[in-house]
């Protein structure tokens, strides 16, 4: 099984790029930038990434950032994570980034997003991966910062394909950000949103019915609705689900209750991504090994969620029918 899950062609769709700051490349930017951080050794920072909820990993997480300062330190960032990627045969990546927490701490949108792309570019002629930039929002700041966001973007638009929402789900529901979500729309942007992680079933209903999403990150929660199931299941509608991450957050208690297989067996156009990676102890393929382990998932299980990874991506139709033909 592990041979399987690391030598099919897969692609990631859920992928915090600032969730991939391992510890050591951490050290090395607080150094160079000179900023604090709260740990000396890697020991510490691997105690002190034990969460109970989505919140205190957002408070690590967030903190861990700051150490992200000149263009090249988001370059280095995305190289290591796309040469993780050519290790785990990862050949396409839709990699979301958090633009305002590196701008509310003063840093010029356009050394995050030149930073990032510089090392996209460099992978797709160097390790052959092609990859989508998602700008995603902060759903705990207002929608009038998202719109300034969203402006703010406009001049980069060539190197972003579309728009998502993070960050503390409860207490933010998709009905915030109506307006940017519209606006996003108008101006090409793809949109996928965070919802049913924490919150529960309604908020991925808001996200497709008023952000007209067309796929849902996370979305355990989408089975406390059988209408939503269905819904999600004959309108194909993906989720990118993220095991591993739900595990440490606490979404599901033991993996072996985890809803993944059940959405699959339903018809629901399920993938497995990784999330923040760096933060919760595995990479894409220590994902599927997982759940494919407590799931008891077998070799087609694992194919489908190959193609599916392929099928909800923004691809063209072609790159699809080309990557599912090889996995075939
Ligand atoms: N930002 C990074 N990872 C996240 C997650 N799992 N949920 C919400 N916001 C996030
Ligand atoms: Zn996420």
């Amino acid at each position: 099984m592990k041979n399987l899950i690391q030598n099919l062609p897969k692609a990631e769709l859920h992928l915090h790029i600032e969730g991939t700051l391992e510890p050591q490349l951490m050290f090395r930017l607080a150094k160079k930038n000179s900023i604090k951080i709260p740990y000396e050794t890697v020991d510490e920072v691997k105690k002190a990434y034990e969460f109970d909820s989505l919140q205190p990993f957002l408070d690590i997480y967030y903190a861990g950032a700051s150490v992200l300062v000149e263009k090249r330190d988001f370059y280095d960032l995305t190289w290591a994570y796309l040469v993780k990627c050519k290790e785990e045969n990862i050949v396409h990546a839709e990699i979301f980034f958090d633009p305002q927490t590196h701008t509310s701490r003063g840093i010029a949108f356009g050394d995050v997003v030149e930073g990032i792309v510089e090392a996209l570019n460099d992978a797709e002629k160097k390790l052959g991966i092609s990859s989508f930039l998602i700008m995603s929002f902060l759903r705990h700041l207002s929608e009038e910062e998202a719109i300034k966001t969203l402006k703010e973007s406009l001049p980069y638009k060539y190197f972003i394909k579309g728009v998502g929402l993070d960050s503390s789900e409860l207490g933010n529901p998709p009905s915030k950000f109506q307006k940017v979500f519209q606006m996003a729309k108008n101006a090409g942007y793809e949109c996928v949103a965070h919802a049913g992680e924490e919150g529960d079933a309604s908020y991925i209903k808001e996200a497709l019915d008023l952000l007209h999403v067309s796929r849902i990150d996370h979305g355990v929660r989408c089975d406390e609705d059988i209408e939503l199931m269905k819904r999600l299941r004959d309108e194909q509608i993906p989720l990118t689900m993220c095991p591993l991450s739900n595990l440490k957050l606490k979404v599901v208690d033991d993996l072996k209750n985890y809803n993944l297989k059940k959405l699959l067996d339903f018809g629901i156009l399920v993938t497995i991504n990784s999330d923040d990676p760096a933060y919760f102890g595995g990479y894409l393929n220590e994902n599927y090994e997982a759940v494919a382990k407590s799931l008891n998932l077998n070799e087609d299980d694992i194919k489908t969620l190959a193609i599916n990874s392929f099928k909800a991506s923004f691809l063209s139709d072609e790159a699809k029918n080309r990557y599912i033909e090889d996995i075939n």
